[in-house]
């Protein structure tokens, strides 16, 4: 059974009795208001922006209201169980932090990434973090103390390097290898265009390549940020295609995910190649613009899956009720994006694991007002709005 996440309610109540008035912000809207406040305009535009016009980030969030849980009462939902099991693990959360590049730039001391890992370790969520850090992937597990980390793969061009990244997350600790597959190219981000700024090309978030051998050897050990940015653009995004699934299968006996699927046939495909987990995302609709939602996406990729592997899923999610909704519509583990960076640049440490907290606290009282002591419960009563 896992801790009663509703109760960090009451600690914000007595808290204020006892004259200490959280001045964290208890909903997404007061956060992004402030996040858009704090932000550099230059990481703003990065992290908040999207493809296109926004319309497909846009729907992510709003397809959430696509779908309610109906109430059962008389249930005594007095204990709730949110843990999840998944490849070995027991996570008392079924939340997880989705990797995000460039976190690593928005704490004042540049060392997001391990702000993140500290709050993984003080929550229990674990972090997916990215290919894209200020710091080593070396430095920054040991920081999650003993919450599984996952470490995400932007696979590049080079195979000696993309197998020497996954040998150094393997051997640093990281739990499981998450292959993101729809940004081997960045997709058109007209906030980014306009203001002529893309964070790795002025040589930020690129120190697992510069600590990396075989980056090292390809730039001939070169200190030179011009020779590293190019070097770096060159082999950055890899095609993938179906016949590369088994070299990076044989890459590692971690457990590997597939990031960016949303269509059954595929998820279905991959679990064929000896995948171990499929996680249903659009990359927060900052890739391709034009799509559906994730979350309408979710229940067939879930169906496809067949129980077979854990199913990941983000994009769109802004509150505890969001998770409640993915979790009744298939997930096993929900990610969150953008809200938990914002959380980071608005509140540093203490912040992120507000949020985390808060997003709990929501999802966890949501099934004790509603009757569910479990997920299983939350699938019965999950409907589509007419
Ligand atoms: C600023 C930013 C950077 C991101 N960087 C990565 C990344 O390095 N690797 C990756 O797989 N996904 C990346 N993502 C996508 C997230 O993992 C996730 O899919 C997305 O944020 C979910 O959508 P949401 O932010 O609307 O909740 C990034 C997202 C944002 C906002």
């Amino acid at each position: 059974m896992t801790q009663p996440f509703g109760d960090y309610q009451l600690e914000i109540y007595f808290n204020a009795l006892n004259g200490r008035v959280s001045d964290h912000p208890m909903d997404y809207a007061t956060l992004e208001r402030r996040a858009l406040a704090a932000l550099d305009p230059s990481l703003l535009s990065y992290i908040a922006g999207g493809a296109g016009d926004e319309a497909t980030q846009r729907r992510n969030a709003e397809a959430f209201a696509l779908w309610g849980v109906v109430p059962r009462m008389l249930v005594g939902a007095v204990d709730r169980d949110l843990s999840v099991t998944a490849w070995g693990h027991t996570f008392p959360t079924p939340v997880f932090m989705a990797p995000v590049g460039v976190v690593g730039l928005v704490t004042p001391d540049r060392h997001g990434d391990i702000a993140v890992a500290q709050a993984a370790a003080a929550t229990g969520v674990p972090a997916v973090l990215s290919t894209l850090m200020q710091d080593p992937l070396e430095d920054v597990i040991p920081h999650a103390g003993e919450t599984p980390s996952f470490f995400q793969l932007y696979t590049p061009k080079d195979r000696d390097l993309a197998a020497s990244l996954v040998e150094r997350a393997a051997r640093a600790g990281y739990r499981g290898i998450v292959v993101t597959l729809d940004t081997w190219i960045p997709g058109w981000r007209p906030r980014d265009l306009a203001s002529g700024n893309f964070p790795q090309l002025r040589g930020h978030a690129l120190r697992n390549y510069t600590s990396d051998p075989v980056f090292r050897k390809l730039t001939g050990a070169s200190e030179d940020p011009q020779v590293i940015v190019s070097t770096w653009a060159r082999i950055f995004g890899n095609p993938l295609t179906w016949a590369d699934l088994e070299w990076l299968r044989s890459l590692t006996d971690l457990p590997l995910i597939l990031k960016g699927i949303g269509h059954p046939d595929d998820a279905r495909r991959a679990l064929d190649a000896g995948v171990d987990g499929i996680y249903c995302s659009n990359h927060g609709g900052r890739q391709a613009n034009g799509g559906l939602s994730a979350l309408e996406l979710l229940p067939e990729v879930v169906a496809a899956c067949d129980g077979r592997v854990p199913v990941l899923f983000d994009s769109g999610v802004r509150s505890g009720s969001d998770v409640i909704k993915a979790l009744g519509l298939g997930a096993t583990m929900v990610g969150i994006g953008r809200p938990y960076v914002y959380g980071l640049a608005v509140g540093g440490v203490p912040g992120l694991i507000h949020l985390l907290r808060m997003f709990l606290a929501e999802a966890d009282l949501l099934m004790a007002v509603n009757g569910y002591p479990d997920v299983a419960e939350v699938r019965r009563n999950m409907r589509r709005a007419s």
